[in-house]
C-alpha cells in the first residue's frame, strides 16, 4: 500500500522508552507490568495513543467510553499497542464563554501529550465542534501519525410529525415562541426530543462541517465522517480507525505530508460545496496558520465564486445528517466535484482522493445534489471587504433571506452582548425590518473567545409582525447551525479599535453582497475623528489561562490561533529522553 519502507521495531518512537537496556527504560517496562501487561504484549509494538474527549458534559461524545474500546479492539488486532488519554472534551453547550476560548488550550494539550508520551501514532476522537479543529492542530504541531476518529451525527429525531434538527430549530421555535406562538409546556416538550441520541449535531453545522472537512483534508478514513454515531458501522469504523493507526506508526505517515497545500484547497471546495459552517473558515485559517503555506480569506472567496452548493442539508437546505449518509454521503458528494478537486492529494488510508470517490453514487438525488441541478449555483460563503472590515468578514448568503443581500439601513448599536439582551426588547428602540443591528465587543478578544452570538436576536415585537430576518453585524461567530443575513467575523474587531467600534445609531450602513462590500457611510474625516475619539478598554485579564488567550490570540481573519503556536519554518526538537 505505501511505497515506503516498513519502520522496524527498533526505528518506532516508543522503543526509545521501552526498549533499551538501561535504567529508564527499565522503569518504563516495570511500569506498564504495573499496569497488568506481560512483555510480549507491548515489547516491539506501536503504541497508539487514543485522544478521548469524553467527558460527562459533553454529551455528543456519550457513546465515546464504547467507541474507545472498539478503536482499541483494531489496535490489538493489528498488532499494535493502545493507550487511552482523556484530554479536554470542548462542549459546545455547556463551556463559557465559549468552547472556541478554549480551542488553542485543546491543541495545546493534544501536541503536548504527543510530543512527551511515548506514542507512534494517535486517534484523535473528535466530534462536537472545536473538538476536530483542536486536535489536527496539536497533531499537526506534534506532528506525530495521526488518524481522526469522526463522532458520527445524532439520529433523526421529530416531533408532532416534523423532523427536527438541532441547534437551528432551537432557534427557529425560539423565534416562535418571541413571536407569541409556541406555548411554554410545547417549547418544554420539545427538550425531550431535540437531541435524541449521542452523536454530535445533525445539521450542517460545525461539527459535521469539520468531520467533513478532516475526512477531504485526508486525516479521516473515507467515508467515515457522514456515519450517524449509533449506526452499528459505526463502532466497525472505529475499529479500523484503530487498526489503520498501527500502519501510520509503521510507516511513519505525518500529518505534514497529508494536511498539504493541496488537501487544504480541497477542504475549502468541499466546504462550500457542503454549505458549510461559517465557523470552518476561522479553523481552517489556524490549521493552515499552522503549516507554512497560511491561507487568505480572498481564496475562500475565489473557491466560493465557482464552488456549487449540492448538500441540501439545513440549516441551508432541508434535510439532516442521516439523509446525507442514506443517500451516499460526503463521497458521493465529492464525486460530483472531480474537476474542482486536486484527486492526487493523499489519505491516512494510503490512497488518494481519487481512489476514495471512484465508485460513489448518489442514492438520493435530492439530498445530494448533482452539477445540474444544485441547491445554489455558487456562493455558499461570501467575504466581504470595506471601511467596516478593513481585514474582511464573513456571511452566508445561501442561509439568509435574498432579499437582504443587497440592503441600506440605519444601525442601531448595541456595546457589548449584555447591553444587547437588556435592550434588544425594548419597543422605545423603535426598530424597523430595515434597520440594521449591530453588536460591539463580541469579537475574539472583547468577548472574549469569538462566541457564537451572531445571529443577534430581532426584536420580540418584530417577531410578531412576522420578521424573521434582518441585516445583523458582529465581530462574533455563529453557530454553524444558525441562520440568517448575518455578517460576522469584522476584522480586526471593535475591541482594538477595528471601525466597527466607531459606529453609531443611526449612522447608514450598506451591504452588497454581489459587491463584496461593507460599507459605513460617513467620511473618512469623520472616522478619523471618532478613532481619535475612542478609548481602548481596558486588559480582561491579569493572570492566568486568560491572560495568555489575551496577549496571544490572534484576529478572526488570521484564525484566533496563538501566535506562538504558528509555524514559523522551524522545526522543535523533541524533547531528550534521558
Ligand atoms: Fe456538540 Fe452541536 S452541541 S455538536
Amino acid at each position: 500500500m505505501h511505497s515506503r519502507t516498513r519502520r522496524t521495531p527498533e526505528q518506532l518512537r516508543s522503543y526509545r522508552y521501552l526498549g533499551p537496556d538501561d535504567l529508564r527504560s527499565f522503569g518504563h517496562r516495570s511500569r506498564q507490568k504495573q499496569s497488568g501487561f506481560n512483555t510480549e504484549e507491548f515489547a516491539g509494538k506501536p503504541v497508539i495513543g487514543i485522544l478521548n474527549t469524553w467527558n460527562d458534559l459533553i454529551s455528543c461524545h456519550a457513546h465515546f467510553k464504547q467507541r474507545v474500546e472498539d478503536i482499541k479492539r483494531g489496535v490489538w488486532q493489528a498488532g499494535g499497542f493502545p493507550v487511552e488519554i482523556p484530554v479536554m472534551g470542548l462542549s459546545e453547550t455547556f463551556m463559557k464563554p465559549t468552547s472556541m476560548y478554549y480551542r488553542n488550550f485543546l491543541a495545546m494539550e493534544a501536541e503536548e501529550v504527543l510530543r512527551t508520551y511515548p506514542i507512534d501514532a494517535a486517534v484523535l476522537m473528535s466530534g462536537c465542534d472545536k473538538t476536530t479543529p483542536a486536535l489536527l492542530m496539536g497533531a499537526q504541531s506534534a506532528n506525530v501519525p495521526a488518524i481522526v476518529m469522526p463522532g458520527g451525527p445524532m439520529n433523526r429525531t421529530s416531533w408532532r410529525g416534523e423532523q427536527l434538527a438541532s441547534g437551528s430549530d432551537v432557534w427557529k421555535f425560539w423565534a416562535e415562541r418571541g413571536a407569541g406562538r409556541m406555548s411554554c409546556d410545547a417549547w418544554c416538550q420539545l427538550e425531550d426530543h431535540i437531541a435524541a441520541s449521542p452523536g454530535h449535531c445533525m445539521t450542517m453545522g460545525t461539527a459535521s462541517t469539520m468531520t467533513a472537512l478532516a475526512e477531504v483534508l485526508g486525516m479521516a478514513l473515507p467515508g467515515s465522517s457522514s456515519m450517524p454515531a449509533t449506526h452499528s458501522g459505526h463502532a466497525r469504523m472505529a475499529s479500523s480507525t484503530g487498526r489503520q493507526a498501527v500502519d501510520l506508526a509503521w510507516y511513519n505517515i505525518r500529518p505534514s505530508e497529508i494536511m498539504t497545500e493541496a488537501a487544504f484547497r480541497n477542504a475549502i471546495t468541499v466546504l462550500m460545496a457542503i454549505g458549510g459552517s461559517t465557523n470552518a473558515i476561522v479553523h481552517l485559517m489556524a490549521m493552515a496558520g499552522r503549516t507554512g503555506t497560511p491561507l487568505t480569506l480572498a481564496q475562500f472567496d475565489q473557491i466560493s465564486a465557482r464552488t456549487p452548493v449540492l448538500a441540501n442539508l439545513r440549516p441551508t437546505g432541508k434535510y439532516v445528517m442521516a439523509d446525507f449518509f442514506e443517500a451516499g454521503g460526503l463521497q458521493a458528494l465529492l464525486a460530483q466535484i472531480p474537476d474542482l478537486l486536486d484527486l492526487t492529494a493523499l489519505n491516512v488510508a494510503g490512497t488518494s482522493l481519487g481512489d476514495a470517490i471512484k465508485d460513489a453514487e448518489i442514492f438520493d438525488t435530492d439530498v445530494i445534489r448533482t452539477r445540474e441541478a444544485p441547491v445554489c449555483a455558487t456562493g455558499s460563503l461570501a467575504v466581504l471587504r470595506g471601511n467596516l472590515c478593513p481585514a474582511g468578514a464573513v456571511i452566508k448568503p445561501a442561509a439568509a433571506e435574498a432579499n437582504l443581500l443587497k440592503h441600506r439601513g440605519p444601525a442601531i448599536v448595541f456595546r457589548d452582548y449584555p447591553d444587547l439582551k437588556a435592550r434588544i426588547d425594548d419597543p422605545s428602540l423603535g426598530l424597523t425590518p430595515g434597520h440594521v443591528i449591530v453588536l460591539q465587543n463580541a469579537g475574539p478578544l472583547g468577548a472574549p473567545g469569538i462566541p457564537e452570538w451572531g445571529m443577534l436576536p430581532i426584536p420580540k415585537y418584530l417577531l410578531q409582525q412576522g420578521v424573521r430576518d434582518m441585516v445583523r453585524i458582529s465581530d462574533a461567530r455563529m453557530s454553524g447551525t444558525s441562520y440568517g443575513a448575518c455578517v460576522l467575523h469584522v476584522s480586526p474587531e471593535s475591541f482594538v479599535g477595528g471601525p466597527l467600534a466607531f459606529v453609531r445609531d443611526g449612522d447608514l450602513i450598506c451591504l452588497d453582497v454581489a459587491q463584496r462590500t461593507l460599507t459605513l457611510e460617513i467620511s473618512d474625516a469623520e472616522m478619523d475623528q471618532r478613532k481619535a475619539d475612542w478609548k481602548a478598554p481596558d486588559a480582561k485579564f491579569s493572570r492566568g489561562y486568560g491572560k495568555l488567550y489575551f496577549d496571544q490570540t490572534t484576529q478572526a481573519h488570521e484564525g484566533c490561533d496563538f501566535r506562538f503556536l504558528h509555524a514559523d519554518g522551524s522545526v522543535d526538537p523533541e524533547p531528550g529522553i534521558y
